[in-house]
């Protein structure tokens, strides 16, 4: 049994001040956390002020990005090690607007989950095709590819722990999420590769999310499908109201 996971993925949006009326509004609005997992991602301005709000919650940390390295001349970057220091316990890497805006590459990607691993911090990785890939029918020929490049010279032990999430770019802030039978059809293809990466039991222990304008009203419809085992929500996740309804949906 793969326990659900519900993730929220902020992108850059919220002051602390805002982050913290939000939390006070999903406690108001759900008050346990039940049979399911679930991850904030804020700013990396916002994690220092939710390390304490989470304290004796069920809610997890997690980050939407990090270096590979751990210190050093690299202005701009946070490091594995400042996540750490924050009670971080997941963080999102590859997400398609990285990729997209800021020119991450699969092999890039690689590093990180190498270096988030090494430092206990559980990779949230996203792969997806763009809408041209989608229409020719080479969706999964993409996401096959963007895992292969990222599990390269990854041990075991470390793949185990993964977590990916399916992204279609297309979906992503559209309002036009794929069908719940697409979402299985593509993590069902995603579980085989690890299946053949690992093996059958270990596969069927590792969680595969969907993402791609997930709202309150079809959340349920995803987590219905055998090879989804979460969601990373981006806008739904921003309103108390509609993401405890999300997480209700589990
Ligand atoms: P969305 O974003 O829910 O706003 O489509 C999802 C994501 O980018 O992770």
């Amino acid at each position: 049994m793969r326990t659900k996971l519900i993730v929220a993925n902020w992108k850059m949006n919220f002051t602390i001040v805002e982050a913290l009326k939000f939390f006070a509004g999903l406690r108001h609005e759900f008050k346990g956390v039940a049979d399911c997992e679930v991850v904030v991602c804020p700013p990396f301005t916002a994690l220092y002020a939710f390390d304490e709000a989470f304290a004796e919650t069920p809610y997890k940390l997690g980050a939407q990005n990090m270096h590979w390295e751990e210190a050093g001349p690299f202005t701009g970057e946070v490091s594995p090690n400042f996540l750490k220091e924050l009670n971080v316990q997941y963080v999102i890497l590859g997400h398609s607007e990285r990729r997209t805006h800021f020119g991450e590459t699969d092999q890039g990607v690689n590093k990180k989950v190498d270096a988030a691993l090494q430092k206990d911090l559980i990779p949230i990785v996203c792969v997806g095709e763009t809408k041209e890939e989608y229409e020719q029918g080479a969706g999964w020929t993409k996401v096959e590819s963007q895992m292969k490049k990222t599990l390269d010279g990854q041990g075991r032990g470390a793949i185990e722990k993964m977590v990916w999430a399916y992204e279609p770019i297309w979906a992503i802030g559209t309002g036009k999420h794929a069908t719940p039978e697409h979402a299985q059809k593509m993590a069902e293809e995603m579980r085989n590769l690890l299946t053949r990466s690992l093996d059958g039991p270990t596969a069927q222990t590792m969680r595969i999310l969907y993402g791609g304008s997930v709202s309150g009203e079809n959340a349920e419809s995803f987590l219905h499908q055998r090879d989804i085992d979460g969601l990373l929500v981006g806008g739904a996740s921003l309103d108390p109201k509609v993401f405890a309804g999300i997480i209700g949906a589990v």
